[in-house]
């Protein structure tokens, strides 16, 4: 039977955060047996606000490596790193040129995005490829007629785009493009901030105490989710309204236990915030050094360059079919109807 195909990404704007674990990495890793799963690592995605280039560096080596730390695995996925597939950025153009200005500045990303470069800098100097790369993005997706894109509950309204902009090819040039369906956990499609619960867990976050990266250290982590902020009525249950911070470190614990909320809320019934802190403190660095232990193992070797290699000259394949199909149908390959 044929596999469905899957594909998704991670921007290398900073670390891997535990968000970006539970809302992606672990779908990722979880669903490479059912289906046809292509990951990348989005390094074109990761300049779209202003990066040094040793960092960006930094952020890439560490980004690729901990794709296969987390548990990705070259024999069954196919893993590769967004630059080394030159398809991506010509299709984005095209695709770039059938979307509107409209539609892109409608994205609440770069809404918040853009507010944030000018508070930070004091600038107007906002890149243009902050505004257009959700036209990349829907490339990302369409050159490889993935059917599901599994992601957090942050890029759906990307994914949403990508749909309209592939209707829209397909209507206006024929067929080209199979429709994406998003894919988001049900537990953990939203990570918030240990500090401010009401806002998103973000590796740019402000506040390095409201964020876990999958990288910090223990004792770090430990004292990030002993600080992390609840209220004071000692009662655990889930009401993200009211209680923000305690359904927020239910949710990482229900997610990393594979149980849901209403089993996590029974666990705990009757206890009290400092065990539940102690609980979440356990699962989350169990999993934090687990993934450390194989990332210090591959950091300094061969391997995962050579992974890179392999996952790129297949996903290649996929990607120069496709890319020709739509050269074709547009007219930009003058010789073929
Ligand atoms: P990025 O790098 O911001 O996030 C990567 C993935 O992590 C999810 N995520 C979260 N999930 C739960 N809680 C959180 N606090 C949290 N923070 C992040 C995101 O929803 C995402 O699934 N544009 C994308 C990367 C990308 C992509 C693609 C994804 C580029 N091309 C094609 C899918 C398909 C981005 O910036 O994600």
């Amino acid at each position: 039977m044929n596999k469905k195909r899957m594909l998704s990404g991670i921007t290398t704007t900073g670390k891997m955060t535990l968000g970006n674990y539970i809302g992606a990495m672990k779908n990722f890793v979880a669903l490479q047996d059912e289906f046809e799963m292509y990951v990348f690592v989005a390094n074109l995605h990761g300049i779209t606000t202003p990066i040094d280039k040793d960092i960006l560096r930094k952020n890439i080596k560490e980004m690729v490596t901990l794709y296969f730390a987390c548990g990705m695995d070259p024999k069954k996925s196919t893993i590769f790193l967004q630059s080394d597939v030159l398809e991506h950025t010509q299709l984005g153009w095209i695709l770039t040129c059938n979307t509107t200005i409209g539609e892109l500045q409608r994205m609440t990303q770069f809404k918040d995005k853009s507010t944030k470069v000018k508070s930070e800098n004091g600038t107007e100097f906002i890149p243009t490829g902050l505004l257009t790369y959700p036209a990349l993005m829907a490339a990302d997706i369409l050159l490889y007629d993935a059917e599901f894109v599994p992601v957090g509950k942050d890029q759906k309204q990307h994914i949403e785009l990508t749909r309209n902009i592939a209707e829209r090819m397909n209507n206006k040039f024929g067929e080209m493009f199979t429709i994406p369906g998003d894919y988001t956990p049900k537990v953990g499609s939203k990570i918030m901030d240990l500090q401010d619960p009401t806002k998103k867990m973000s590796k740019s976050g402000a506040n390095p105490k409201g964020f876990i990266a999958l990288l910090d250290d223990i004792n770090e982590v430990k004292k990030k989710i002993k600080s992390a902020v609840t209220d004071s009525e000692n009662i655990i249950k889930y009401d993200v309204e009211n209680k923000p911070g305690v359904s927020n470190l239910l949710t990482i614990y229900s997610a990393l236990k594979n149980i849901s909320i209403e089993e996590a809320e029974k666990f705990f019934k009757n206890k009290d915030y400092g065990i539940l802190k102690d609980e979440v403190s356990n699962v989350v660095v169990n999993l934090l050094e687990k993934i450390q232990l194989k990332f210090k193992e591959l950091f300094n070797s061969d391997l995962v360059d050579s992974w890179l290699e392999q996952g790129a000259e297949k996903a290649r394949k996929l990607a120069s079919k496709k890319l020709t199909k739509v050269k074709n149908l547009t007219g930009l390959n003058y010789k073929r109807k």
